[in-house]
């Protein structure tokens, strides 16, 4: 037997015991006679104890000993003399009379400590030591945790765990796939999956009722701290169902896992339409913890010569409450925040309500004190408070700068507490969104979405209005799921294809096996999807999805601890029937 007890569980009341434990050396201390060494292994630290007077020999082998090696070690459990309050077992140590050194370790290129010296591209190079460390260790056990009990949630409401293939077809809409050349088929390529959302569609099909599965997705876009090239999805679908079923299945799983991962009970979830998100947050995937909501204030603002509102397509503005403090440097930096390219807004009207209740802006000689009264008055705002105001030519774009600037000024406000969850359904998307890229409407959330009953007739006449049976969760302004109700008529199908420009043949090409199957009988479905990897990361508390993920890629898409992406052999290459134009594919 390797180990009679893990490193994280003896106590005092082990004191006398005999055991062996097995673990890494996380720590050594040599206090004159006395070397310490703290043993670590995934349930915690013990520490051994090494005397010279009692056991010289022992003694010797521990001052030989370095950071990481693997050792076994048996002896007695012994009271400490100094005890550890920050560790459970620091009450106990283990006085060794035999030590094994199972191997030795050349020393680790960075502390395995919470707090180590290693920076990111190091940590990620040696990702299997980085693991070792316990804050990252802890974020997969919560992930594991958090879909173990996804898992017993769908299980019990009657959900079947199905595998799709990842070897799939390339579909148009959506991200841009990942390929995979085949070898028996020259010239021919898999690719891997988004999503399995028409498999999924087709498991209905074939009468499953209630489908899901915790599965890798892949999609080559631009990469993110909410986004990897391959993350993982909890993928369900259901039959006969209407949106409020499908809101109210996955409303009760998040309140199962807020209840028993985080001890949270959680209220019933508000809907909030894209429309009004949009209006009040600028986003469609609004930050609910801070109330801040824009108020519109083209009928206040614009008419009095000031040119850049007069202008303006847009006027709309937050207030910071209790910011009125802000120092000029502060509001500069404010500015300097919204002009950057990223943001790209023109500039900021900042108001500030004074003690006595007047208003004092920085568009002041265009206004009067009765108007600028109007401005604080539509935002309900009181002596301290300060209106912070973006205006453009653009209302969609004016809304998100916006959006940007609510979110910094809740950064800075201390408004976006990691521990304090706000969650909502955001819904009725609209059905298309126009691209200017490829100069057509495109699927706002997927191809084989239901429009809302009540606006089927609109998709002749006005597509770009018609609203979509589709909805969001949304947590702390991360989309954390979505989904929508399926079209299941072949007919209807074919005409939403129509108008995202596909023509029949294509379409046919394409989906012809999805409408065929929708002749064969098809239930009428609908279902949504989770990202795991941000529901963990919320969770957690972390910044990137990628300090949930064991083994991520970095911002390049690339996994540096496996040199993935690299080149293949010439031979593979011939195999494949591929001729690579570009030489530096190993950069
Ligand atoms: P959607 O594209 O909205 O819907 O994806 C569902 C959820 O997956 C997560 N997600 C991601 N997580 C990490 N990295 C990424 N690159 C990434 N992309 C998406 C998000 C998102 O809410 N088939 C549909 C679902 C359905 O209609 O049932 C789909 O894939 O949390």
């Amino acid at each position: 037997m390797y180990r009679t007890n893990t490193c994280g569980e003896l106590r005092l009341s082990d004191v006398n015991k005999t055991v062996t434990l097995a673990g890494w050396v996380q720590r050594i201390r040599k206090m004159g006679g006395m070397t310490f060494v703290d043993l670590r292994d995934r349930y915690g630290i013990t520490q051994l104890a090494f005397n010279q007077e009692t056991n010289a020999d022992m003694f010797e082998q521990a001052n030989r000993l370095g950071r990481e090696y693997v050792l076994q070690a048996t002896g007695v459990v012994r009271e400490r003399y100094s005890k550890n309050a920050q560790l459970p077992t620091g009450e106990i140590e283990i006085e060794v009379s035999a030590l094994h050194i199972l191997n030795a370790a050349v020393t680790p290129p960075f502390t395995i400590e919470d707090e180590t010296d290693g920076g990111d591209d190091l940590r990620m190079k040696y990702r299997y030591l980085d693991l070792r460390r316990q804050c990252v260790r802890a974020n997969l056990e919560l992930r594991h945790k958090m879909a173990f009990e996804v898992r017993r949630y769908l299980d019990e409401h009657g959900f079947l765990e199905v595998e799709t293939p990842v070897l799939v077809n390339s579909t148009p809409e959506g991200a841009r796939d990942f390929v995979v050349p085949s070898r028996m088929n020259p010239g021919q390529f898999y690719a891997l999956p988004q999503s399995p959302q028409i498999l999924k569609q087709l498991l209905m099909v074939s009468g499953f009722d209630r489908y899901f599965q915790i599965v890798k997705c892949f999609r080559d876009e631009d990469l993110r701290a909410d986004r990897q090239p391959e993350f993982t999805q909890i993928d369900c679908e259901m039959s006969f169902v209407e949106q409020e079923d499908v809101l109210n299945m996955f409303e009760g799983m998040s309140r199962h896992l807020f209840k028993v991962i985080k001890g949270i009970d959680l209220p019933k979830l508000p809907r909030m339409t894209w429309q009004d998100a949009m209006k009040y947050y600028g986003s469609d995937k609004p930050d609910t913890r801070f109330d801040m909501r824009f108020v519109e204030l083209m009928d206040v603002l614009k008419g009095y010569g000031f040119s850049v509102f007069d202008n303006a397509a847009y006027i709309g503005g937050i207030c910071a409450k209790g910011a009125a403090s802000y120092t000029r440097k502060q509001i500069d930096q404010l500015t300097e925040f919204v002009k950057r390219p990223q943001i790209g807004a023109k500039g900021l009207v900042y108001a500030r309500i004074e003690a006595d209740g007047t208003v004092k802006s920085s568009v002041d000689k265009f206004y009067t004190q009765e108007v600028l009264q109007q401005l604080k008055a539509a935002f309900e705002a009181e002596a301290g408070d300060l209106i912070l105001i973006l205006s453009g030519d653009d209302a969609m774009k004016t809304r998100k700068q916006l959006c940007e600037l609510r979110l910094e000024m809740g950064n800075q406000l201390g408004l976006r507490d990691k521990n304090k969850y706000s969650c909502l359904w955001v819904i009725d998307f609209p059905m298309y969104e126009w691209s200017e890229e490829e100069g057509r409407l495109m699927a706002m959330h997927h191809p084989f979405t239901a429009p809302k009953p009540e606006d089927i007739p609109l998709l002749d006449t006005d597509p770009a209005s018609v609203r979509a049976n589709a909805y969001d969760m949304v947590i702390n302004g991360v989309e954390v799921g979505g989904g929508s109700i399926r079209i299941h008529d072949a007919g209807l199908q074919q005409k939403v294809f129509e108008i995202l420009g596909f023509t029949p043949e294509k379409a046919q090409q394409k989906f012809g096996f999805l409408m065929n199957a929708f002749k064969y009988g098809a239930p009428p479905h609908g279902g949504l999807a989770y990202g795991l990897d941000r529901f963990v990361s919320l969770f957690a508390g972390l910044d990137s999805i990628r300090d949930c993920i064991a083994f991520p890629k970095n911002n390049q898409g690339r996994d540096v601890m496996l040199g993935a992406p690299g080149i293949i052999d010439q031979s593979q290459l011939d195999e494949l029937d591929l001729i690579v134009k570009t030489k530096d594919a190993d950069k």
